[in-house]
Parts: C-alpha cells; sequence; structure tokens
C-alpha cells in the first residue's frame, strides 16, 4: 500500500455574505477523520523547513488559513510531490506514514494544522533513513 496516493487537496464549503466569509471544516464529513487536536505555525522565515517527519498513527489536514507556504511529500520510496496551500477554503490530507516538508512561508502565513491524534512524540518519525526502513518494512 501506497499511503502517499491518498494525499489530496479538500475543498471546504464557504458562507459569504455582504459581512465577510466564513468556512467550515466539520470532522467526518469535509475532512475524513474526526478531530482530536490542531496547532497553528506562523512567524516561520522564508528559509526556515519544519515538518521533516512522517507518523505511524496521526493523520492531518493542512490549512493555510491566512499566507501561504508549500508542503512536499514524499512515500520513501522516491516519489514526491509539491502542493501550494494558497487558498483559505482549501485542506491538504495527509495521512500516516507519508513524510511531509512545509517550507516557503510568506510573512503572513498562518498554517493551522487538525489531526484526529493526541500529540505522541513516540509516533512521530524524524529520521528518513528510519521511515524508508519503516516504510519498506510494512510492504514486506
Ligand atoms: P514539531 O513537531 O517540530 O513541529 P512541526 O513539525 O510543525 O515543525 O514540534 C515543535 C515542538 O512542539 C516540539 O518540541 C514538539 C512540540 N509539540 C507538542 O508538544 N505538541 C504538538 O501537538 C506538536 C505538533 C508539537
Amino acid at each position: 500500500m501506497n499511503h502517499m496516493d491518498q494525499v489530496r487537496m479538500l475543498e471546504f464549503p464557504v458562507n459569504g455574505d455582504e459581512r465577510g466569509h466564513l468556512v467550515i471544516v466539520e470532522g467526518l464529513q469535509d475532512i475524513p477523520f474526526e478531530m482530536k487536536r490542531l496547532f497553528y505555525i506562523f512567524g516561520s522565515d522564508p528559509e526556515v523547513v519544519r515538518g521533516q517527519h512522517a507518523n505511524r498513527k496521526s493523520q492531518f489536514v493542512l490549512i493555510n488559513v491566512a499566507g501561504t507556504s508549500k508542503v512536499k511529500v514524499k512515500d520513501g520510496r522516491g516519489n514526491e510531490a509539491i502542493y501550494c496551500l494558497n487558498r483559505p477554503h482549501t485542506g491538504l490530507f495527509i495521512p500516516t506514514m507519508v513524510w511531509k516538508d512545509m517550507y516557503d512561508f510568506s510573512e503572513d502565513s498562518v498554517l493551522l494544522c487538525i489531526s484526529d491524534e493526541h500529540y505522541d512524540p513516540a509516533e512521530y518519525i524524524r529520521n528518513y533513513d528510519e521511515y524508508v526502513k519503516a516504510v519498506l518494512e510494512e510492504n514486506e
């Protein structure tokens, strides 16, 4: 199984009227999981690369609610893809066991990350060689 095949952009409903826009993200409706945790990243310089890990248990949806950034995903077998997050009503779904780098943050970037798991550092794989090994083991 290649988890990277499931990486995809999601589009959320926008309720707009003369008062402005309201974007709705419902667990199991607009994203493919129930949410347990959210965190957001802001104030990262353009040359900073964040992420640089894969998760054994957590799935994520990443939304640039303000500004822009890029996300590079890798499958540990030589395939990679780059997504530009540049609209506040779209999100990038990243399932488990996908390597991710977040970078090219605009000065006003606020990157909202939604997950289906509470934080557990033990389920993060932060070493790329270890990740490649885990991908191979998974497919044995
Ligand atoms: P890190 O995983 O390096 O952030 P990112 O992948 O988004 O660049 O996390 C930075 C620090 O924050 C690290 O010490 C772990 C801590 N942290 C938590 O305590 N809870 C969390 O939910 C997250 C995402 C990070």
